[in-house]
């Protein structure tokens, strides 16, 4: 197998270890972790290493071991707390074993160690190996705290049945390593549905030179493109991001490409195109129609009171439209554009899919407010190129949301249709 066919490849993984009997387990899960491929970062209460040495765990791991809150020798440059800076590179926080105290401590969102504390930093998804005394398992108290656990998107495995001298089956035991290791590889596999995919997405507005100081611009924000590419990233797609004049930070992962004119854009995304090895480009900048033939190579300056001008402006190429046009009748790469509609948005969503050749369109109704350009919110209505030709597209309309999670309800829509792409039918159907 090779490095990049094992599972857990490319993968970083905290290890949060509790203090238990069940922690001796803990350099073999280290171990087999590390063994399917991922980058392994362990973290221990104090008390757990009378259970297992942080010297065993930093063997099998390959890393330092962090265990207190304020371990100076851990400290990176740009960090008073240098483990702080692991979890943003997690892509999973598990913790095992967990004992019935850290998981009421991390149902709380109590802080008072290093492992609850990166618990709360962390944005990685978390998974729980419970072992606890069967009793402890049944109280309420314990379940409570992992049914608040499972609410908030946790995840939880095991614990294993323990055989009691009366032929019951009580749960309590934590999880083999080996099952836990199957579960985290799992969890990974599900929570990366884009990965292998490379996206092009375009965000924000154009600025079409008038003269040196000034343009004619539009009032995108960028937010929805960089919400599409933040989270495309995040399900493991390789982004690359178009992006133009705005005020946001590069999303994590994410390659960007910075544009300021509609001309500019063409010449990104066309050259991408060309390239070939691109299996979705999305379409959510704001392009100018117009643009000014002859920008002023110096300020022009101000007219006589009253005194009129003109400028004469000339319509800059429909990329979207271009792109399909290349495209012809070649399936990949996907295309998604936006329509920024004031009036009758899903007769015009419906006309620009098939007058683009493109093969969906997400329609948003920029007249209502709260909503559209530059809001932290959207409402669009998706809306897809027939399966069958002359058929009627298909149109699903959202509600109301916030940008981020029309972004992910987007992926959710889109992802079917890109691994069509990829399907044995994809490749010969041409
Ligand atoms: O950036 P935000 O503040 O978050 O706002 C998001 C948004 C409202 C800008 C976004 O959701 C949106 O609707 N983007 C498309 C706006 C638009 O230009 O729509 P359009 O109907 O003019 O164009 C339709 C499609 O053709 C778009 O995908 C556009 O990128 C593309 N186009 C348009 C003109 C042109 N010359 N070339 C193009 O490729």
């Amino acid at each position: 197998m090779t490095a990049s066919a094992l599972p857990l490849s490319d993968r970083t993984i905290v290890v949060g270890v509790s203090d238990c009997l069940a922690a001796h387990k803990a350099p073999e899960l280290v171990r087999l972790l590390v063994q399917a491929g991922a980058r392994v970062h362990v973290v221990m209460t104090e008390a757990a290493q009378q259970f297992v040495t942080s010297l065993t765990l930093q063997t099998v791991s390959g890393h330092p071991v962090a265990t207190e809150l304020c371990d100076r020798s851990q400290a990176a440059p740009d960090s008073a707390l240098g483990h702080c800076a692991l979890p943003h590179r997690a892509d999973l926080f598990l913790v095992a074993p967990a004992t019935a105290d850290l998981l009421a401590r991390l149902s709380l969102g109590l802080a008072n160690d290093l492992l609850s504390t990166l618990a709360l930093a962390c944005g990685a998804p978390l998974l729980v190996a419970p072992t606890v005394n069967v009793h402890m398992w049944a109280h309420p108290a314990v379940q409570e705290h992992v049914e608040r656990l499972r609410a908030r998107g946790a995840h939880v495995c095991g614990p294993e049945s323990v055989e009691r001298a009366s032929g019951w089956l009580d749960p309590g035991r934590m999880s083999e390593p080996s099952a836990i290791v199957a579960q985290v590889a799992a969890l990974l596999r599900r929570s990366t549905p884009l990965a292998g995919y490379k996206l092009l997405i375009s965000a924000g507005p154009t600025f079409e030179a008038i003269d040196p100081v000034r343009f004619i611009g539009n009032r995108s924000s960028g937010k929805m493109g960089f919400a599409l590419a933040a989270e495309a990233a995040r399900r493991g797609a390789q982004v690359i991001l178009a992006a133009g004049p705005v005020a946001l930070p590069t999303p994590q992962g994410v390659t960007r490409i910075d544009y300021e004119s509609a001309a500019q854009l063409a010449e990104i995304v066309l050259a991408a195109q060309q390239r070939g090895d691109l299996d979705g480009i999305v379409m959510t900048a704001a392009v100018a129609d117009f643009t000014p033939t002859q920008p002023a190579t110096q300020k022009i300056k101000k007219r006589a009171q009253g005194e009129r001008m003109s400028i004469e402006l000339a319509p800059t190429l429909d990329i979207l439209a271009e792109l399909g046009q290349r495209r012809g009748t070649e399936r990949r790469p996907l295309l998604v554009g936006f329509a920024a509609e004031t009036q009758n948005v899903l007769a015009y969503a419906k006309d620009k899919l098939a007058r683009k050749r493109c093969d969906v369109i997400i329609a948003n109704d920029v007249s209502e407010s709260g909503s559209g350009f530059g809001a932290e919110h959207n409402r669009v209505t998706i809306v897809q190129r027939p399966s069958i030709q002359g058929g009627d597209p298909q149109v699903e309309a959202l509600p109301l949301l916030p940008k981020t999670e029309v972004a992910a309800a987007l992926w959710d829509r889109l992802t079917p249709a890109l691994s069509a792409l990829k399907s044995p039918v994809a490749a010969h159907e041409k």
